[in-house]
C-alpha cells in the first residue's frame, strides 16, 4: 500500500519550555484588549530557542506540517496562506480535504491584518463587535470564533474549504504563540492525529499516528484541557455554539451578547437508542481500534459482567475507563484494564483521548467507557460529544 512509501521522513520530537526560549514582551496599547500586540527576542543560544526557530522556518517554508502543543489538542500546523502547505496537512494525515480548518493566531493584530481589505477604514474594527467581549473574557484560551472570509483573503482555499466564513482561535500555551508569532504567518491545525483516532494530548500521541510523515513536533508536554475548543458562531442571530469543547456554553452565555446562545450542533445522543451500531456504518470518529461502549450516565448503573459477557461474546480483554462512580471490575472472565479518569470533570476531559489510546496499545477487544452528565452546560457536553463519537455500540440499559 502507498502507505508505506509515505512514510518518507524521519520525524524527531523537540522537547521545549517556554521559560528556555527568550523574552517575552507586551507591545499593547492600552485597548483593555488581550495580546493586542507582543515580541519575543528568541533566545537562540538555549537548544529549545533553536529548534523554536527551526520549527518556526519550517512553518514558513515547508509543505511538510509542523505539530505543536496547544492547551486543548496537540495540533498539525502550516502556514495557512500557502496551498502546498495545508494540502500537506490532509496529506500528513491522510483524510480527505473537506473540512474547513481553524485559523490560529498570536495576536489581534495579525487577527486584523487577516481580516483587512485594501479598502478597509483603519477607523473600522475589521473583528466584529458582538466577539470582543468574548475575546476579552476568553483569549488566549479554547475557544474558536467564526469570521467572514474577507474579500481578496490570503487564506488559502483548503483552509475555509469554499464557505464564505473561517474559525479563527488565539491558543493559551506559550509555545503555540511563541510558534505563531516566530513563523509570522496564521497558522492552520487540526488536531495531529491521524484520521479516526482519538486526539492526541502528548507528543508521544502524534509521533505513534504520523512517525514518518512529518518531521518536527513540538513537545510541550501534555495538554491542559484534553479536548478541543469550543466553535462559536456570533455572525448569526442568536449566537450558536457549533461544536462543545473546553469552554463550556454556560460560561459563554454570561458574557454581554452571548447570552441567548444556542445549541447549533447535532449530537447523536445514544440515549433510547436501543439498536447497537454496526461497525462502519459512519465515518468513524475519535476512535481507537477497539469498539467502544459507551454506557451514558442516565442509564444509571454500572454493568454487571454477566451483562458483559453477554455484550462482548467470547471477547478475552476489556479495557475499562471509569469517570465518577463506578467501581473496579474483578472477576475471572476477562483480563481488565482498568483505568478511572475522574471523578473531576476537567480530569476526564483531560484524561479521555489519552485512555483511549492507552487501552488501545493494551490490544484490548472492546472498551466500555461509563458516561457523564451531559447536562451541565460545562465542559461535560465536549467529552460526552466526542465519546458518543467514538462509540459505536451501546449497551442497552442495564
Ligand atoms: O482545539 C482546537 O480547536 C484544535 C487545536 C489544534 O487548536 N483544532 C481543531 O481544529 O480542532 P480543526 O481544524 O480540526 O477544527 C475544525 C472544526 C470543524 O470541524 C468545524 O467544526 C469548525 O472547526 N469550523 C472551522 N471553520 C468553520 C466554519 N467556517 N464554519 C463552521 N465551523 C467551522
Ligand atoms: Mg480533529
Amino acid at each position: 500500500m502507498a502507505e508505506h512509501n509515505d512514510r518518507t521522513h524521519q520525524t524527531r520530537i523537540l522537547p521545549m519550555e517556554a521559560t528556555k526560549l527568550g523574552h517575552f514582551s507586551d507591545k499593547s496599547t492600552d485597548t483593555g484588549m488581550p495580546l493586542e500586540d507582543w515580541h519575543l527576542e528568541l533566545d537562540t543560544t538555549t537548544q529549545d530557542g533553536k529548534d523554536l526557530e527551526l520549527a518556526a522556518s519550517n512553518l514558513k517554508s515547508s509543505d511538510v506540517p509542523v505539530a505543536f502543543p496547544t492547551e486543548t489538542v496537540y495540533g498539525l500546523g502550516a502556514d495557512a496562506t500557502r496551498s502546498a502547505a495545508v494540502k500537506g496537512i490532509y496529506q500528513a494525515k491522510q483524510r480527505p480535504s473537506d473540512n474547513p480548518l481553524i485559523v490560529h493566531i498570536a495576536s489581534l493584530k495579525q487577527l486584523r491584518k487577516l481580516l483587512s481589505t485594501s479598502d478597509s477604514s483603519p477607523n473600522v474594527d475589521p473583528i466584529p463587535q458582538i466577539y470582543h467581549p468574548l475575546i476579552q473574557r476568553f483569549w488566549p484560551g479554547p475557544i474558536t470564533i467564526i469570521l467572514p472570509v474577507p474579500q481578496d483573503s490570503k487564506l488559502a482555499p483548503e483552509v475555509t474549504a469554499g464557505l464564505r466564513t473561517f474559525g479563527a482561535r488565539m491558543p493559551r500555551n506559550l509555545l503555540a504563540l511563541a510558534l505563531i508569532k516566530t513563523a509570522d504567518v496564521p497558522v492552520a491545525a487540526p488536531s495531529a492525529n491521524a484520521s479516526t483516532k482519538p486526539s492526541p494530548t502528548a507528543a508521544e500521541h502524534v509521533r505513534y499516528d504520523l512517525d514518518g510523515r512529518i518531521e518536527l513536533i513540538v513537545d510541550g508536554g501534555p495538554c491542559d484541557v484534553g479536548v478541543e475548543s469550543t466553535v462559536v458562531d456570533g455572525l448569526s442571530s442568536p449566537p450558536a455554539v457549533l461544536r462543545p469543547g473546553g469552554i463550556g456554553i454556560d460560561l459563554i452565555k454570561t458574557v454581554p451578547g452571548w447570552e441567548n446562545t444556542v445549541v447549533g450542533y447535532h449530537d447523536v445522543s445514544l440515549k433510547g437508542d436501543a439498536a447497537p451500531r454496526a461497525p462502519g456504518m459512519k465515518y468513524r470518529h475519535y476512535s481507537p481500534k477497539a469498539p467502544v461502549m459507551l454506557v451514558e450516565a442516565t442509564g444509571g448503573k454500572q454493568p454487571h459482567i454477566s451483562d458483559l459477557s453477554r455484550q462482548l461474546g467470547s471477547s478475552g480483554s476489556l479495557g475499562l475507563v471509569r469517570t465518577k462512580t463506578w467501581k473496579s471490575l474483578l472477576n475471572k472472565r476477562f483480563t481488565v484494564w482498568d483505568m478511572c479518569i475522574g471523578p473531576d470533570t476537567a480530569d476526564v476531559a483531560r484524561g479521555l483521548f489519552s485512555a483511549l489510546r492507552e487501552l488501545d496499545r493494551k490490544d484490548v477487544d472492546a472498551i466500555i467507557v461509563e458516561g457523564i452528565d451531559d447536562g451541565e452546560g460545562d465542559i461535560a457536553a465536549a467529552v460526552m460529544n466526542r465519546l458518543r463519537k467514538a462509540a459505536e455500540v451501546k449497551l442497552e440499559q442495564l
